[in-house]
């Protein structure tokens, strides 16, 4: 891993994802999350405060050393444990059915295989448990998609590996997740980054690993 990969992207990383337009996204949506849960891709922690009293542990999953180092230094004394996993989400290093709510806050965008990890939070989420995510992804204005596609080969080398042109609905229901409130919307910014994906996911019904082309085709998938 080369000096910008290992120093400079995880500082910008953190100034990036400090931004106040995404504060009230992860108000909304954080709090929402209870018992014990798994946040994929912790990065800096700026979830951390934002939890609510009902979570019991947290376990804070990223694969990288230096975002981890920040996301400690985040944790309050006296609230929930929470137990760092320097780990990436395609090995979960927990039990199957052992977290009750599992939270991404613009992860999915950076994950080399996105459908392997939502499979790997499928594995250790509890069957009556949700996946609660905020992400940006690919537009539905053929326009702007244009430019995501364009934009993303050049894009994901300098921002950590972060792709402006994923389909996050697709991408859940290849994972093996249904949703059960989906929220999309342009936020201010630039188009190609900010359409974003918000809401309640859960594990979809019947096989617990779905075929991936019949999840691509919308068998198994409610909205
Ligand atoms: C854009 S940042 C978002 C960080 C954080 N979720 C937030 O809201 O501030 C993307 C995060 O995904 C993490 N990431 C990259 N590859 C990953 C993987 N394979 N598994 C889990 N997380 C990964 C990065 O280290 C980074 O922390």
């Amino acid at each position: 891993m080369g000096l910008y990969s290992r120093y400079l992207v995880p500082a910008l990383t953190e100034f990036a994802m400090r931004s106040q337009t995404l504060r009230p996204e992860r108000e909304r949506w954080v709090p929402l999350a209870r018992g014990v849960v798994l946040e994929v891709g912790v990065g800096s922690g700026l979830n951390v405060p934002i939890y609510s009293g009902e979570v019991r542990k947290l376990y804070a999953l990223d694969p990288s050393e230096q975002l981890l180092r920040m996301a400690r230094s985040r944790v309050a004394r006296g609230t929930f444990p929470v137990e760092f996993l320097c780990r990436p989400a395609a090995a979960i290093p927990l039990a199957d059915v052992s977290v009750d709510d599992i939270v991404t806050t613009w992860t999915l965008c950076t994950i080399p295989d996105p459908v392997a990890a939502l499979r790997e939070m499928r594995r250790v989420l509890r069957p009556e448990g949700r996946l609660i995510f905020v992400e940006h992804g690919r537009s539905p204005d053929p326009a702007v998609v244009r430019w995501q596609d364009r934009l993303t080969p050049f894009w994901r080398r300098v921002a950590g590996g972060c792709h402006l042109n994923r389909p996050i609905d697709r991408l859940l229901r290849s994972g093996g997740f249904e949703a059960l409130e989906m929220n999309r919307s342009y936020v201010a910014g630039p188009r190609v980054g900010s359409y974003f994906y918000r809401g309640i996911a859960r594990s979809a019904p019947g096989g617990r690993f779905p075929d991936p082309e019949k999840a691509e085709k919308g068998i198994a998938h409610v909205e």
